[in-house]
């Protein structure tokens, strides 16, 4: 039910009204996989609460021309400052989500990010957005995947090809531990109880099929079981990321380079001689290290030395349209969002994608209005602290 001239579904007009939709529709499995934290979920809340600390003062004389909310990043010009963060195993949470969100991001006209372990192929994402997603490399072990998989992205089209570094090692997430989420699934018996007392999401699941590592599937053996799919996983990828790794991929990617996963000065320094056409802050939505800063504060310290090297972007934390505002008024480029879309295409199907991206639209414009904000670029005049 969205409404033509408001953009959204009026019975969400937030977040958590979604996120309370998506929990009465999913398996308690799936709500843990996509909520959980590392260890005791500190630097998740941090990422939330530092956030809510910024605040913005408006200005209400100042003469105000027509708003615009469109920014141009990597030679495109998008319709909105923020996008959609890369998530693995996406069609476990909803089933088909990374179709939903791609295709309500090419409507849109904002960007979808394809994780490399995600539930649909590079391939069928590039020609529901007219190759117009950016797609997030884990990184492969061989090199000969790697550049099977670069291959492919450039004869699909893609443009931004995003290289994680924040997985060097597994967060300790007592949720998916609890919920039996291993590398091979564990089918416990409270796991398929939780599946047959949420039918639509069951019912969707058998009707889109099982989800699987569709990007993948050229570099797997047949009829896998799920105890092999687990050992093929480790023996493909390697979480731990290096200079020279991202070199190679540099060199050998014609397209924009973005490193995901840059919270520290090094780091930062590092991307410059790699090239990078832009980073993107991030500690992976405080899944991977409990005592981290908050994403905010990491880019807070980095903005003033690097806004002029590359373009930079945040993810973590945000949940809506008056953070956008807050990351833009700190110096973000851009924000992006990783479980908001999920509990869109959770609670609402094949609308959520849509509810979501016109939702926090609307948030969003609402800001730049009260703050008498004309264009994206006037955001940092709005900021106390
Ligand atoms: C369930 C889940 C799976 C994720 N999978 C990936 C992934 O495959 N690749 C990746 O780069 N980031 C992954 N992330 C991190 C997101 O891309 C993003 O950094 C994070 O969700 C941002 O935090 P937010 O959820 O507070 O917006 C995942 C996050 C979640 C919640």
């Amino acid at each position: 039910m969205i409404e033509p001239g408001r953009g959204y579904d009026p019975r969400y007009p937030s977040v958590a009204d979604l996120r309370k939709k998506a929990k009465s529709r999913i398996p308690k499995f799936a709500m843990d996989y996509l909520e959980g934290g590392c260890n005791d979920e500190i630097n998740l809340k941090r990422n939330m609460s530092d956030f809510q600390n910024i605040l913005l003062r408006p200005q209400y004389l100042r003469k105000k021309k027509d708003l615009d909310m469109s920014t141009e990043l990597f030679g495109k010009k998008y319709d909105a400052p923020f996008g959609i963060s890369p998530i693995g195993l996406q069609g476990l949470i909803w089933p088909n989500a990374p179709e939903i969100l791609a295709k309500a991001a090419f409507k849109h006209n904002i960007p979808y990010t394809l994780s490399t372990v995600s539930t649909s192929s590079l391939e069928r994402i590039a020609e529901l957005t007219e190759g117009n997603a950016w797609f997030q490399l884990y990184y492969p072990r061989e090199d000969r995947v790697r550049d099977d998989i670069v291959r492919r992205l450039e004869t699909s089209g893609y443009d931004v090809l995003v290289v994680l570094l924040d997985v060097p090692s597994f967060g300790f997430r007592y949720r998916e531990i609890k919920a039996g989420l291993s590398m091979p699934p564990k089918m416990t018996f409270a796991n398929i109880w939780q599946s047959m007392i949420r039918p639509r999401w069951g019912l969707e699941t058998l009707r889109v099929g099982i989800p699987s590592f569709a990007t993948l599937k050229p570099y797997m053996e047949k009829g896998m079981s799920m105890k092999q799919l687990g050992k093929f996983m480790d023996a493909t990828f390697t979480g731990r990321v290096d200079y020279d790794k991202v070199k190679a991929v540099r060199d050998q990617w014609k397209g924009k380079l973005v490193i995901k996963g840059v919270v520290c000065e090094a780091d930062a320094e590092q991307a410059v001689s790699l090239g990078a056409d832009g980073i993107i802050v991030s500690n992976h939505g405080g899944r991977q290290i409990d005592a981290g800063e908050s994403t905010i504060q990491s880019m807070r310290h980095l903005v003033n030395k690097y806004k002029d090297k590359y373009k930079i972007m945040i993810d973590s934390g945000v949940r809506g349209g008056p953070d956008i505002g807050r990351a833009l008024a700190c110096g973000a480029d851009f924000a992006f969002m990783g479980r908001v879309f999920m509990y869109g295409a959770a609670a609402l199907g094949s609308d959520g994608g849509d509810h979501t991206i016109g939702l926090l639209k609307a948030q969003f414009r609402q800001v730049m209005d009260q703050l008498s904000c004309d264009t994206l670029a006037d955001f940092p005049q709005t900021l106390i602290k």
